[in-house]
């Protein structure tokens, strides 16, 4: 059997280029320019890449982009005091303060100052209860680009077994609320494994889907899966530097391997990355035009 290789950057390029084209409307329609600010603590090499890549598509397409690096060693109370200001700034629709913060900063203070309406990574309890209930909602963004991954490259999900590794509140769980809801893309029976999880390879070879958020580079070997699989990888693990000092990714699925027995599959990189800035990226937009009130 052909091996679909899933390309998150080319679904990822179509979409953006459907947002090029919205954004440039709302400007010359309404005069509104999302913006989109992203907050970064500390240096973090992995943040810092991931906050550049996002920074650098709010721009191509058009948006109002703001970087704001502050130091390792904010306070709590400054870093409210900072998400309090752009809650207030007209020109900013989406607030993104890019995880993991330094140990002395409570994340959830910070994700619980941000306003809902500006939350465009739905990882404030607003969002996330209305995602569990089915509502209208911002949706956090990996769950929401790879759910946009399965339902444009065909995957049925209506009945399959869909099996989850990781419980993050990033990834995994809502991962598993959104598969399992009445909606396209959904209606799975859905596994949500975790560290905890006695037999792993019990549930993955069960999997007709399989989406994994482990954290750790190729757990999910060829003799996990059963042949047909569709697999998604979520992980992006450095490996190593190239000569030039460029990363060396790897997934969490040992992607030669298991490609082999799978239907589809994702590629790290150039898989599941590119979709969810692409859906941040959406999800500014989808922010902008509700605070400004275009249908
Ligand atoms: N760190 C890893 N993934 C994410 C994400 O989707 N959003 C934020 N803010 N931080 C992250």
């Amino acid at each position: 059997m052909a091996t679909k290789i899933i390309s998150g950057t080319e679904i990822a390029k179509q979409i953006r280029e459907e947002l090029k084209t919205e954004v440039a409307e709302m400007k010359e329609k309404h005069g509104v320019t999302p913006g989109l600010v992203t907050v970064l603590v500390g240096e973090s090499p992995a943040s810092v890449s991931y906050v550049t890549a996002k920074q650098r598509t709010a721009h191509d397409l058009g948006f109002h982009s703001v970087q704001d690096n502050q130091p390792e060693d904010i306070t709590e109370d400054d870093l409210v005091a900072l998400i309090e200001k752009y809650n207030q700034d007209p020109a900013i629709h989406g607030i993104l303060v890019q995880l993991p913060l330094p140990r002395h900063i409570e994340e959830s203070r910070i994700i619980f100052a941000i306003d809902p309406d500006k939350d465009v990574d739905g990882f404030h309890p607003v969002n996330v209860g209305k995602m569990v209930i089915g509502e209208q909602c911002f949706l956090p963004c990996t769950p929401a680009g790879i759910m946009e991954m399965i339902i444009r490259t065909g995957i049925e999900t209506s009945g399959a077994e869909a099996v989850i590794v990781g419980r993050s509140n990033i990834v995994g769980k809502p991962m598993a609320n959104l598969m399992l809801q009445k909606r396209e893309g959904g209606n799975a029976t859905v596994t949500l494994c975790h560290t905890r999880t006695k037999d792993m390879a019990f549930h993955t070879r069960r999997a007709d889907i399989l989406i994994v958020a482990a954290g750790r580079p190729k757990v999910v070997t060829a003799d996990m899966v059963k042949e047909g699989v569709a697999v998604i990888d979520v992980g992006v693990n450095r490996i190593g530097k190239t000569p030039e000092g460029k990363a060396i990714l790897c997934g969490d699925v040992d992607f030669e391997a298991v490609k082999e027995k799978a239907s589809a599959i994702t590629p790290v990189p150039g898989g599941v990355g590119p979709m969810t800035i692409t859906m941040l990226m959406k999800n500014t937009v989808q922010a902008a035009r509700q605070i400004s009130g275009i249908a």
